[in-house]
């Protein structure tokens, strides 16, 4: 087969939580370009039908595909439980079946064995990624002795997206989430942060977890997981670009983008508004 031109990485989320994610994945591999797509103008994704989810990420994906990306990181929990499967198996033989779409849950879920002693893990996520079982699933086939007990957080999204993850709202519903997770089995060890928007919610989620619970964020894991899939994947190594360089693409308003992407990634941002 004809050899693709190479291209950025490609990196989605419904929103800001996947900065979270590229953040990380850039410090540990700052030599590849990377292009970030935010679908604010349709987050949050964590209560919408799986059809939805699908949808939504694949026209993502296929954007991202357009503009020359040969791997896509799914830096969204939501869309890796309800869209990566589909995608993978069903779609990208048809799209194009050298190119690679790359979820966040598998290798959190590889990671997660090295924080537990009690084996009981919490997980936090979007109402979606829940109710999928996602990490249920994947917990119970690495490490079938494992109890897992997950909660939804369908306030923590929207808090995030609206700015308001300083604000006293954010105590109100970090609190109470981190009581009704705790409240479900006392000798949970090991919470995963199950949604890419909530570290950006950390400093409240520290201050409520009770001490010595390991709380599990995806940002380095999923940097370290993608570091080693180029290493066992060479020929994809060739097929990413490496100046160094990250755009930032959203659907909703560029400058709101751009002002909280700043703050976030600790550099300036300039997005760029596109329709997907
Ligand atoms: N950041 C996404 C996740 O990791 C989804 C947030 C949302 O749009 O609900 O699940």
């Amino acid at each position: 087969m004809e050899e693709k031109a190479p291209g950025p990485i490609g990196v989605f989320d419904s929103g800001f939580g996947g900065l979270s994610i590229l953040r990380e994945v850039r410090k540990v591999l700052p030599h590849y370009d990377y292009l970030f797509l935010g679908d604010n103008a349709r987050a949050p994704y964590g209560t919408r039908s799986y059809e939805l989810v699908y949808r939504f990420t694949l026209q993502a994906v296929r954007y991202l595909f357009d503009q020359g990306c040969q791997l896509v990181i799914l830096a969204c929990n939501t869309a890796s439980a309800k869209a990566l499967r589909t995608i993978q198996q069903r779609d990208l033989p048809a799209i194009d079946p050298t190119r690679r779409v790359l979820g966040v849950i598998r290798p959190t879920v590889e990671a997660v064995g090295q924080y537990t002693l009690t084996r009981h893990i919490g997980v936090f996520g979007t109402p979606g990624t829940i109710q999928s079982g996602s990490y249920d699933i994947e917990i119970a086939h690495l490490y079938p002795d494992f109890s897992v007990y997950g909660h939804a957080c369908p306030m923590w999204v929207p808090l995030v997206e609206n700015q308001e993850s300083d604000g006293p709202g954010a105590d109100y519903f970090v609190k109470k989430d981190i009581h009704a997770l705790m409240s479900l089995c006392p000798d949970i060890d090991t919470v995963i942060l199950g949604c890419t928007h909530y570290p950006l919610l950390m400093s409240k989620i520290r201050q409520y977890m009770p001490q010595g619970v390991h709380i599990v964020e995806q940002g380095r894991i999923v940097a370290h997981s993608l570091d080693d899939y180029l290493r066992r994947h060479p020929d994809m190594a060739r097929r990413c670009t490496r100046g160094g360089t990250c755009s930032y693409l959203t659907t909703d308003d560029a400058e709101k983008f751009s002002t909280m992407a700043s703050v976030f990634v600790g550099e300036p941002v300039t997005a760029r508004q596109v329709s997907i």
